[in-house]
């Protein structure tokens, strides 16, 4: 390691001034803490543009619902978390439901969901949906075949009622290969910190992978309608996918124009 003089360092100001005096000192050798210190900055610049949006949607009473869809380890939960990160959490809420009750069951399908819609002003998340009929149910045989069709029927009648009623509605479709999420599967396990993500159903989930895919892409074709698109996001690389997932949000609330230039990649999004 090269020599260390401290009072070099105080003279620089800028974090990424500070990287290359520490390359250049031998003193980290990767350039990608460069590639992690841009993310960061990019992030806290979306996350204070999303706190903007969460003012914009108090100020004019609007109702934000944002839907996570996304195979196990799609990175849902991970996205959600920066999203809401700098928010005011009195004016935001994330909703994962548990598996339906006995009584629940006993409902329209909706019943639940419809109890957790955004009020006025308010900023919502859904960490899994409605949609679990359309994929994770048929998968595992939790919902009939009648059940299935008729949620296909009825969930874009149900979107547009809410849309119509002024509910800005958003949908995400987290999408991750299946190598990466035998990775990241993986690791959940070993982690202490991430057990509370190993889901009940996330064993199957590699083995139920061909069965998954062809529940997904009905999905997409299907509920996909032109005032309610699925955004799919590739999520292979957890953070890009994080910042385009904002990008996309900020620039997709109508009214709202974000106050910094926001573009998304078009490569890392497909809309259906
Ligand atoms: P996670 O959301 O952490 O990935 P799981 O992988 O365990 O959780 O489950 C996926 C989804 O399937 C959850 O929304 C869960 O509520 C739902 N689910 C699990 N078991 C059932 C069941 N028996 N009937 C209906 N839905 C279920
Ligand atoms: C995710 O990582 O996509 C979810 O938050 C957790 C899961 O699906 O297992």
């Amino acid at each position: 390691m090269a020599e260390f003089d401290l009072n070099d360092l105080e003279k620089i100001n800028k974090s990424e001034e500070i990287i290359d005096f520490l390359v250049a000192k031998e003193v980290i050798k990767e350039k990608k803490f460069k590639k992690q210190l841009a993310y960061e900055r990019e992030l806290n610049k979306l996350q204070f543009e999303l706190l903007k949006l969460q003012q914009y949607l108090y100020l004019n009473n609007k109702r934000l619902l944002v839907i996570f869809e996304g195979r196990d380890a799609a990175g849902k939960g991970g996205t959600i978390s920066r999203m809401i990160a700098k928010l005011n959490p009195k004016k935001c809420r994330i909703v994962a439901l548990p598996k339906p009750t006995e009584e629940e069951q006993g409902q329209w399908y909706f019943q639940r969901y419809i109890k957790q819609l955004p009020n006025k002003g308010e900023f919502v998340f859904f960490d899994r949906s409605w949609y679990n009929r359309a994929t994770v149910e048929p998968v595992f045989g939790f919902c009939t075949e009648t059940q299935y069709e008729l949620f296909l029927q009825q969930v874009t009648k149900l979107e547009q009622l809410l849309i119509d009623d002024g509910v800005i509605l958003i949908k995400f479709f987290l999408s991750i290969s299946k190598d990466e999420q035998q990775k990241r599967l993986e690791e959940r396990k070993d982690d202490p910190m991430k057990q509370w993500k190993v889901g009940d159903l996330d064993e199957k989930a590699q083995e139920k992978w061909d069965d998954y895919t062809r529940y997904i892409e009905k999905m997409l074709k299907k509920t996909a309608t032109k005032t309610s698109p699925w955004v799919e996001i590739a999520t292979d690389d957890k953070k890009i996918a994080r910042l385009e997932t904002i990008k996309y949000l900020l620039t997709h609330v109508g009214g709202y124009v974000p106050s910094h230039a926001v573009e998304n990649d078009e490569k890392i999004l497909k809309i259906h």
